[in-house]
């Protein structure tokens, strides 16, 4: 038994010299030393030797059994930590690469211009408000005194979502949901997006307006040119030249047009203002009685104006752009420009 003994010795000794891997070395301890192991059924022959050689032949397989498996602990061991080391070599982070860099994002012109516009009416004491961008045909139309046969209420001009309630194809209804709720005086703005089924180099099926209505005691259209002149210098600078042309809004009686000296030709003429001199830039007028009469206001007592502008073709003249779909391509090399 001794000799059997030695010679299982022998023999895991030469296959734990010659195991590599991981799952070698457990292999071998499952065959020598498990439950039902090499080792273990030798083992089982105890009970017929001399009671000489019991304890004897006892400890020599316990001496075995610890030597065999220190060596396969210490081998796994020894491999889990060469796998460790290498994974961290491989992975190893080159601190001296240089780093991805942040981009920062920047304002869209068209939020920017809008800004400007909304601080400037700001110091003259008018209030920014907001309305919804889909509207009742009620606000966006009739009580804006635009009748039912209005070129502008045709589903080619307007886009529907039922029979009365439509994207709002312009910011004048938050005229009419503000007087509602408060009485004059008014002197409010009101920024946003408007949608009209348009597309070319000058229209886009979305754009931004700005609406702007002052409602008091003794309001002429005296005070209607004075805000208008001032908001336009302070936009366009001082030495800006500005007309009044009359037009026509439904919602506005009398109705003007303004335009300002082209900013490209200084009024010598040229593409961009159609060899005019002259480009359009807001709608304006005296706020019609028929708007004040949907709103239950007194006609007798107060008047005001309102007007309404293009955010993008403000911006447009203000940089120098020539396509207003430059603005919603979101092209980061016209963007980073601003
Ligand atoms: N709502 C008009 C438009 O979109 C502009 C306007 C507003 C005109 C207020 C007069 C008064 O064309």
């Amino acid at each position: 038994m001794k000799e059997a003994l030695e010679d299982l010795r022998r023999k895991a000794d030469d296959e734990i010299r010659s195991a590599k891997t991981g799952e070698e070395f457990i292999s071998i301890k499952t065959r020598y030393l498990g439950r039902k192991g090499l080792l273990t059924s030798l083992l089982r022959g105890l009970k017929d030797v001399t009671p000489e050689e019991k304890p004897v032949l006892g400890k020599l397989s316990n001496d075995i059994k610890k030597s065999l498996l220190e060596k396969i602990e210490k081998a796994l061991e020894d491999i889990t930590s060469s796998e460790k080391h290498s994974s961290l070599s491989k992975d190893r982070i080159d601190v001296t690469l240089p780093g991805r860099g942040v981009r920062c994002g920047k304002i869209h012109p068209v939020t920017r211009v809008e800004r400007e516009i909304c601080d400037i009416f700001s110091t003259l004491g008018f209030s920014v408000v907001e309305g919804p961008e889909v509207e009742l045909t009620y606000y966006n139309f009739e009580a804006l005194n635009i009748p039912g046969d209005h070129p502008a209420r045709d589903i080619h001009d307007t886009f529907y979502v039922t029979d009365n309630v439509a994207l709002r194809t312009h910011t004048s209804p938050v005229q009419i949901r503000t007087m509602e709720k408060q009485s004059p005086p008014v002197r409010i703005i009101s920024p946003g997006k408007v949608y009209r089924p348009d597309s070319d180099i000058s229209h886009t099926p979305m754009f931004h307006q700005v609406e702007g209505l002052l409602v008091d005691e003794n309001i002429t259209f005296g005070n209607l040119k004075g805000t208008l002149t001032f908001f336009l210098r302070q936009m366009f600078g001082s030495g800006t030249l500005l007309r009044f042309r009359p037009s026509f809004f439904p919602f506005t009686e009398p109705s003007a047009e303004v335009d300002i000296q082209c900013v490209m030709c200084r009024g010598a003429g040229c593409r961009v203002c159609g060899h005019s001199g002259w480009i359009e830039i807001l709608g304006c007028g005296m706020v019609d009685p028929e708007v004040f009469k949907t709103v239950n206001y007194d006609t007798e007592k107060i008047s005001g104006f309102a007007f309404g502008l293009g955010v993008e073709r403000i911006a447009m003249l203000k940089y120098g752009i020539s396509d207003i779909r430059l603005f919603f391509e979101n092209d980061r090399k016209f963007l980073e420009q601003f």
